[in-house]
């Protein structure tokens, strides 16, 4: 199975970011330990702080993958873009919140991603990740 963790803005100063919400742990450090768990998956990350280069990587690998996994941080709640994106391609998408954004400020409630998702899960912290990869195996 080949897999991808697309991670939105922001996420790549995990370790360093409200380390009380998201973690001390860098993304580097899970991925490694995550790919290591997983040894039959083939695993990929991307990361960009940029709108439309997270576009762009959903349409490049939105039609050959198994499957995508989606944190598009805080354009979640902002980005019509990402949304059509993720309704336009085959691959599935499941998205994913480090933290509970029900449980913070209103406009975190709000995501244009999960209309169109297979799933959703949050909350768990880095752990969300894993889980969302096991529901592609
Ligand atoms: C986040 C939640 C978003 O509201 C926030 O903007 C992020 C990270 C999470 O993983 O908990 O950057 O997607």
């Amino acid at each position: 199975k080949k897999l991808i963790i697309i991670n939105g803005p922001n996420l790549n100063l995990l370790g360093k970011r409200e380390p009380n919400v998201y973690g001390s742990l860098t993304f580097t450090e899970f991925f490694e330990t995550i790919k290591e768990k997983y040894p039959n998956i083939q695993l990929e990350h991307y990361q960009s702080n940029v709108e439309g280069e997270l576009i762009d990587k959903l349409q490049e690998v939105g039609f050959s993958y198994d499957g995508i996994i989606l944190n598009a941080a805080a354009y979640t709640h902002t980005s019509v873009g990402i949304g059509d994106a993720v309704k336009a391609i085959e691959t599935p998408v499941v998205e994913v919140h480090i933290s509970n954004t029900y449980s913070r400020e209103k406009f975190r409630h709000k995501s244009f991603i999960s209309p169109n998702a297979r799933g959703v899960i949050l909350g768990f912290g880095l752990q969300s990740y894993e889980l969302a990869l096991q529901s592609f195996i």
